[in-house]
């Protein structure tokens, strides 16, 4: 039994005795007997000190939980450092100086990275963010955004049938009906997410890819703004000295519609969405009065985005998994 009086000069005593037993220890076995005599839980010298603590009058407790912690951390050490590691390996089959498994943290996906990017700048504008279907009603996708069965434009966007009326969605355009059916404006909202469509795989295209769609619906929204704001974004994600330009194209959900281009010095004008002011028929359509609101809407490629932000000349790269080529972004 240990004596209570005086309890620092007890510890030291046990430092000097445990130094020398552990100096003398020639093997891992009494290495491990000594760790467990001083530090094993259930009876070691230092536990059962720790123990003692509170029955010592109050003058005498003090400092006394600190020395045991110090000379518990030395001793640790000490057996450790001893401890020979072939031989712990040989008396339980197991190598203890084994590197860690290290865990791959991997990195952000460029097609990730290009949709936060486009979030955060239409966020900075008011526009908030909404997932929906990848399985959509053909109603969604092309019947409410004024495209009938058997409209050609359809012919552009074929796509995976579950049935005759549940497809693969071709466009993120899909969730502008959607949205609108149960929503006010004014309405600032994209849609990001993943399309489908039957394209044979090249260089640029791919059956699935994603597109982020923009919608805006108040009682003021006029062509300037909507070209004004896609101007801004090219700025805000290609760099501020990014050149645009738009022209006139056609989409059934959009009248009059346009396609933007950007600028790049080595390639020339290339094209990166599509956009418009929404036809009326689809404001009726999500239960929008057009004699009171306007809006408008873009949608583009984020594969694409990718590729121009980038450089990537095959959007293959994209999809192969490879962590060298996805740890350099
Ligand atoms: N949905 C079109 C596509 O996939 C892109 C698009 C064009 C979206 C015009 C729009 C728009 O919102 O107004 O090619």
């Amino acid at each position: 039994m240990l004596k209570l009086i005086p309890m620092v000069l007890d510890i030291k005593n046990v430092e000097t005795k445990a130094l020398k037993e552990i100096s003398q220890a020639k093997s891992n076995k009494s290495l491990e007997s000594l760790r467990i005599k001083y530090l094993g839980r259930k009876s070691g010298v230092l536990p059962e000190i720790t123990r003692q603590i509170p029955k010592l009058p109050k003058e005498q407790r003090n400092g006394v939980g600190t020395e045991i912690n110090n000379l518990r951390a030395k001793l640790e050490s000490l057996l450790t450092q001893k401890t020979n590691p072939e031989i712990a390996t040989k008396e339980t089959g197991f190598d203890i100086t084994t590197p860690g498994k290290q865990i791959d943290t991997g990195s952000v996906h460029p097609i990730t990275t290009v949709m936060d990017t486009v979030k955060e700048i239409f966020h900075s504008l008011g526009f908030s963010w909404i997932d929906g279907p990848e399985v959509e009603l053909d109603a969604y996708n092309f019947q409410k955004l004024n495209m009938p069965p058997n409209h050609p434009a359809r012919d552009v966007q074929q796509t995976y049938y579950i049935d005759r009326e549940l497809l693969l969605r071709t466009h993120t355009s899909s969730m502008q009906v959607r949205y609108m059916e149960n929503h006010k404006p004014p309405i600032r909202v994209l849609f990001p997410g993943r399309c489908y469509r039957r394209d044979m795989p090249d260089s640029t295209h791919l059956p699935s890819f994603y597109q982020i769609e923009g919608l805006l619906v108040d009682d003021v929204s006029k062509m300037s703004d909507l070209v004004g704001t896609l101007d801004y974004f090219a700025k805000a994600f290609f760099g501020k000295n990014t050149k645009t330009r738009v022209y006139g194209h056609h989409f059934a959900y959009t009248e009059p519609s346009i396609e933007m281009e950007v600028y790049y010095p080595e390639k020339g004008w290339l094209e990166v969405l599509g956009a418009g002011m929404v036809n009326p028929i689809v404001l009726k359509n999500g239960h929008i009065d057009p004699n009171k609101f306007r809006g408008w809407a873009f949608g583009m490629g984020s594969d694409r985005l990718a590729l121009l932000k980038y450089g990537i000349g095959d959007i293959r790269i994209l999809y192969n998994n490879d962590i060298r080529f996805l740890n350099q972004f």
